[in-house]
This record gives structure tokens, sequence and C-alpha cells, in this order.
């Protein structure tokens, strides 16, 4: 726990001794804990910049989940080594789409005619194999803070899009920012045979989103909104874009973990705020925004943490810090050199997007 104070000393003790040679990145969806020993904090985007942008350090520890840390080992060099210091940090999105599954769906695609016409766009939120296919095909990545560039881009490049592997980012990208339709969605099921789909409705979709969700954003409902709109009148309701679409159009405001820290940080005192995000985040925001008068609550009655992401606890960062300052490397996180450089391709479009 945050006020175990053996623990923190040792944490601390442990990154001056690597000084310069360490260089910790933490998600905003990280335990207090843990996110006090970040160098830098960030949502996606803003950490696969981070860790490009570190050439210098030799170990990169990311508190964070495995898609983090892998896309952090693809964007710096060779010779530095992504630590991620538990490896069951992994997640339930990411893990909706495997290499297999999506070799099937361009099959199918394929053989419906479209193929051609089609360019994947992958969030962040997917393994490294998923982004190499996407890197293989003329696609890129995004996450929830460009996804409407990334849109933009692909249909420049060709008229449908495959989104992989969040159906929510992809539908609500696509309705709330680009002026699509629903009808112009479909969903691709991979557990159905042709993604139960009819080669008919491959050919009349604009965006084929793969059948994932993130769990815990999952769990807000329109319901939520209705009830804290009831119960606190006046509130204004921010949520993350993986949350449904009935409750991202219900909502006020969308965005990154990121984009939901500046929307606070911009608000009047006396302003009332329901986040629909991670609960780590979502309490240290109703800490931090407390004292400037700010009311700071979570969307949803019963609370939800990333199980994952809480996997990063203070003694397995402890553990980790210390090994490498011991000069043992742990829990390094590589991505093969083929894999790599196909979802290189991927990662640097969407590190290139206007
Ligand atoms: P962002 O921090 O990019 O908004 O992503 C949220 C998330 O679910 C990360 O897993
Ligand atoms: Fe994955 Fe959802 Fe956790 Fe983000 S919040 S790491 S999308 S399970």
């Amino acid at each position: 726990s945050p006020s175990d104070p053996d623990l923190v000393e040792r944490a601390r003790a442990a990154k001056e001794k690597l000084g310069d040679k360490v260089f910790v990145l933490g998600h905003h969806y990280q335990r207090d804990e843990v996110i006090q020993f970040a160098d830098v904090t960030g949502d996606s985007f803003k950490l696969a910049r981070e860790a490009a942008a570190r050439p210098e350090a030799e170990y990169i520890v990311f508190c964070g989940v495995h898609f983090m840390a892998e896309s952090a080992d693809i964007l710096t060099s060779d010779d530095q080594k992504v630590v991620l210091p538990d490896l069951a940090a992994g997640c339930s999105m990411a893990d909706m789409a495997t290499a297999e599954q999506v070799a099937e769906c361009w099959d199918v695609l394929t053989e419906a005619g479209v193929a051609e016409q089609v360019v994947p766009v992958s969030y962040m939120n997917s393994s490294a194999d998923i982004k190499a296919f996407t890197g293989k095909h003329g696609g890129t990545i995004c996450t929830s803070s460009n996804a409407k560039r990334a849109l933009d881009w692909a249909f420049e490049q060709g008229e449908k899009v495959l989104f992989l592997p969040d159906q929510h980012l992809g539908r609500n990208t696509a309705v709330r920012d680009m002026g699509m339709s629903l009808e112009d969605c479909v969903v691709y099921n991979p557990h159905r045979p042709n993604g139960g789909l009819t080669a008919d409705e491959l050919r009349a979709a604009k965006m084929i989103l793969w059948r994932g969700h993130c769990s815990v954003h999952g769990r807000f409902s329109l319901d939520s909104v209705n009830d804290v709109r009831e119960r606190i009148p006046g509130v204004n309701v921010l949520v993350h874009p993986e949350c449904k679409h009935e409750v991202v159009a219900a909502a006020d405001y969308v965005g990154s973990t990121e984009y939901i820290i500046k929307a606070l940080e911009a608000a009047p005192a006396g302003s009332k705020w329901a986040i629909g995000t991670e609960l780590n985040l979502v309490r240290r925001l109703a800490n931090r925004f407390a004292p400037e008068g700010k009311e700071v609550v979570f969307l949803d009655k019963t609370v939800c943490f990333c199980s994952t992401m809480n996997r990063i606890d203070l003694p397995h960062l402890v553990w980790a810090l210390e090994s490498l300052a011991e000069g043992k490397l742990v829990n390094r996180i590589e991505v093969d050199r083929e894999t790599e450089a196909f979802a290189k391709l991927a990662l640097e479009r969407m590190l290139a997007l206007p």
C-alpha cells in the first residue's frame, strides 16, 4: 500500500541507484502506490511517444499492461530493454483478437471480394501480432486520442475499414466524429463462420468492427448516466470512448484518459463531474480536485477497477527495480524481429498522423 514506508523507501533507493539507466512510465489507470514512482504518466499515445523519446534509458519499466510494453519495445532501439513488473498484466480486450482469427477474417474478406478495398485500423490495445498484420496490410494503429485522425487517413487510402479489436471505439468514432450511421457498421464475430456476416453485408459496410470490447468500460450503461443526472443536477458526464455507443451518445464529453484529466483541469470551481472510466484514475481525480471545489464522482454505483492494470502493485515494482539495480534483467518484453518490423510500420503511421 502507499503507506508501507519500507516498500516506498526500497523503491526510492533502487531507483536512485539506477539513476538515468531507468525510466519509469505509468499509465493513468495505475495504482497511487505505483504512479508516485513514474517519471512520466500518460494515456496510451503519450506513453508510446515518451518511450520512443528516451534513447538514453537502458531500461524502460512500464507500469501498464502487456500491449503497452510491447509497443514500447517496438518503438525503442534493440539494446534498450522494456520491463513489465508483472507478466500477468494483460488486457482482456487485446486477447479478443488472435493472429489466427484475424488471418481467417482476412480470408473471409478476400472471398467476399472486398479485401482490396479494406484498410485495417487497429487500436493500440492489441498484440504485436495484430499490429504486424495491420502494418503488412497497409493500415495504421490508433489510440483513443487519435482515432478520428486515423480513420480520416484510412478512408483516404481505401473505401472500408476493418477496425480491431474494440467495436465500441470504432463505432463511436465513426458515428460520433465522422458522421457515419449505425447502418454503415457491421460486427465481425470471430466465433461464427464467416464472422456471422454475408458477402452482401460485407460489401455494403463501411466499417467492419471486430467483436471485442473492454469489460471495465462495458459496465457503464445508459442507466448509469440517467441515474447520475438525477442524483446530481447539473452534472457533466465525461466518458472514455471504450464505453458502449448508447453511453457515449448520452454523455456530454468523450475522450482518452489524458483528455479527461485536461478537461477537469480546465473546469471551473463549483462544477460537478461524473466520470466513466477506470476507478484508480477517477479516485485520484476526485482527491486532486476536491480542494479546488470541483466535485468528481464515479459514473456507476458499483466500483470497477481494471484487474490487470491493478496487478502492477508496489511489491512487483520494488522487485523489478531492485533486480535491475543488482544487474539482473527480469520480465523483459521482447517482440521478435519480423513481427517488430511490420508492427513498427503501423505504429509509425500512427505517429505520423497529422
Ligand atoms: P487511454 O489511456 O489511451 O485513454 O486508454 C485507456 C485504456 O483502456 C488503456 O488500456
Ligand atoms: Fe484492457 Fe479495459 Fe483494462 Fe484498458 S481498462 S487495459 S482496455 S481491460
